[in-house]
């Protein structure tokens, strides 16, 4: 009985934070369009907030045991947001995302289609590096969703990369397995914003299981493909 009811309270959570667009409401929908004043710098600022929140955040393992928080890197105007698992111990030292091994693939992945950093805005499911490079758990992954779709919401990315499998289960649910849901578009409603998503094998895994490239080969070029059918310029 009381791990049905965890179970219960954390998908109650999940889909409070994911799906709460889905809950009917009487009030009348305002369609007034916020976002069409929004300026960059609200955006800046917006983004400085949810910064602090997340180093205001008590009683955090992770935070406790990490050196840095890991927040963002890239161009917050992107209309591409990237999300990884959590911070290596490079990641912990500089305090940026992507920064270690798997960073310099990623960032030769995104040079295959003419990205970079200065192009997409890169950010991870949990902000503190997890001890030993581990996963982070579900009750981490829980905790810092709310961060994370807090993020999309600031950021506002009409294509959303999931790497790997713990950015994909946090996104789109915890029954999804990457190699099968990778490589498909889907439309997501994350908060209060609605967007594409894709998810994709993590660059770590590619460095250890290198015959995977060719399918992550084939979700950069769907990638490549939805920002020319959304008429996206990159040079933002
Ligand atoms: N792996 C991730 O998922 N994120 C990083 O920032 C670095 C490595």
């Amino acid at each position: 009985m009381k791990k049905i009811n965890t179970k219960l309270i954390k998908l109650i959570k999940y889909y409070t934070l994911i799906n709460h667009n889905l809950i009917f409401d009487k009030n009348a929908i305002n369609r007034y369009d916020k976002t069409l004043n929004e300026t960059n710098s609200d955006k800046i600022s917006n983004l400085d907030t949810l910064k602090k929140s997340i180093l205001n955040l008590k009683n955090c393992n992770l935070k406790k045991k990490a050196k840095n928080l890991v927040f963002s890197d890239g161009n917050p105007s992107s209309k591409v947001m990237i999300v990884g698992e959590g911070p290596g111990a490079n990641e912990d030292i500089e305090g940026l995302p992507f920064v270690g091994r798997a960073g310099q693939l990623l960032d030769k992945m995104l040079q295959a289609i003419n990205l970079d950093r200065t192009k997409v805005y890169i950010t991870n499911v949990v902000n503190y590096r997890p001890p030993e490079n581990r996963k982070p758990s579900e009750e981490e992954i829980l905790r810092y969703l709310p961060f994370l779709v807090k993020h999309i919401e600031i950021i506002k990315p009409k294509i959303l990369v999931l790497l790997g499998s713990t950015a994909l289960n946090s996104i789109l649910g915890s029954e999804k397995v990457i190699s099968k849901a990778r490589g498909i578009w889907v439309t997501k409603q994350i908060g209060s914003w609605k967007t594409n998503v894709i998810a994709s094998f993590h660059p770590a895994y590619l460095m250890r299981q290198p015959d995977q490239k060719k399918h992550s080969w084939v979700d950069l070029k769907m990638i490549k493909k939805k920002l020319e059918d959304l008429n996206i310029k990159i040079d933002n």
